[in-house]
């Protein structure tokens, strides 16, 4: 099963994916996670990518697309993955179809989580992280077993620098002109479902097994 999580920052990507990660054991790739992580590890790429990341804008297509060209190949993803945050423009959705086509494979569905602009900005502010594994929590809709620890590692959770309210704002600007139209781009290849993502994580979860469970 190859799967798109597509939404606005904050809309529940990581969240879901997770979960999925759980129910069908196959990989969640998160390109802000890997970015995160070459961050952390002051890679080339990470000292390329962390200033577009701190401010709230998209690291360039050409280093996106290279990164995920390898990661497709890796072992782990032959029965299936689901991408978390990408694609996000309209060159990176092609050169996912190049990628693919490639590796002889095809996409199976791309779920659009719908959330309102103002919900995101309250998700944000209330969203910790253990930025080791992606696991994430919010103070109010999802906490942690012990405030402020990460449940499996019982690390401090912390709250991630692109979170504030002004690059929130700017991130969610940039989701409305450049990613969403991959809606429509990839609605003309039958293969979209779209979910009101303002429920529950659970709810929310249920639909997406509804929608998935045929392909
Ligand atoms: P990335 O890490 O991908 O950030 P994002 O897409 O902006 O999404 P988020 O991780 O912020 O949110 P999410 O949708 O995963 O929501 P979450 O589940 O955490 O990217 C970061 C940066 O990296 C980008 O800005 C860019 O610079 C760069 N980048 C990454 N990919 C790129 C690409 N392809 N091209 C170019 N640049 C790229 O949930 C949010 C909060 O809400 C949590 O606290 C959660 O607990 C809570 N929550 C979740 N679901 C619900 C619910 N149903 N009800 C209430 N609360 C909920």
């Amino acid at each position: 099963m190859k799967i798109i999580l597509l939404g606005p920052p904050g809309g529940g990507k990581g969240t879901q994916s997770k979960l999925l990660v759980s129910k069908f054991n196959i990989p969640q790739i998160s390109t802000g996670d890997i970015l995160r992580d070459h961050v952390r590890n002051k890679s080339e790429l990470g000292i390329k990518a962390n200033s577009y990341m701190q401010n709230g804008e998209l690291v360039p297509d050409n280093l996106i697309l290279n990164m995920i060209k390898f990661r497709l190949k890796e072992d782990d993803c032959k029965s299936g993955y689901i991408l978390d945050g990408f694609p996000r423009t309209i060159p990176q959705a092609e050169g996912l179809d190049n990628i693919l086509e490639n590796l002889n494979q095809k996409l199976d569905k791309i779920v659009v989580l719908d959330v309102k602009d103002k919900d995101i900005i309250e998700r944000m502010s209330g969203r910790r992280m253990h930025i080791e594994s992606g696991r994430v929590y919010h103070i109010k809709f999802n906490p942690p077993k012990n405030e402020g620890l990460d449940d499996i590692t019982n690390e401090k959770l912390t709250i991630r620098k692109d979170d504030q309210p002004e690059t929130v704002k700017k991130r969610l600007m940039i989701y409305h002109e450049t990613t969403k139209p991959l809606i429509e781009y990839y609605t003309s290849k039958n293969i979209v479902s779209s979910i009101n993502g303002n429920k529950s994580i659970e709810d929310i979860h249920a639909e997406i097994i509804t929608k998935i469970k045929n392909v």
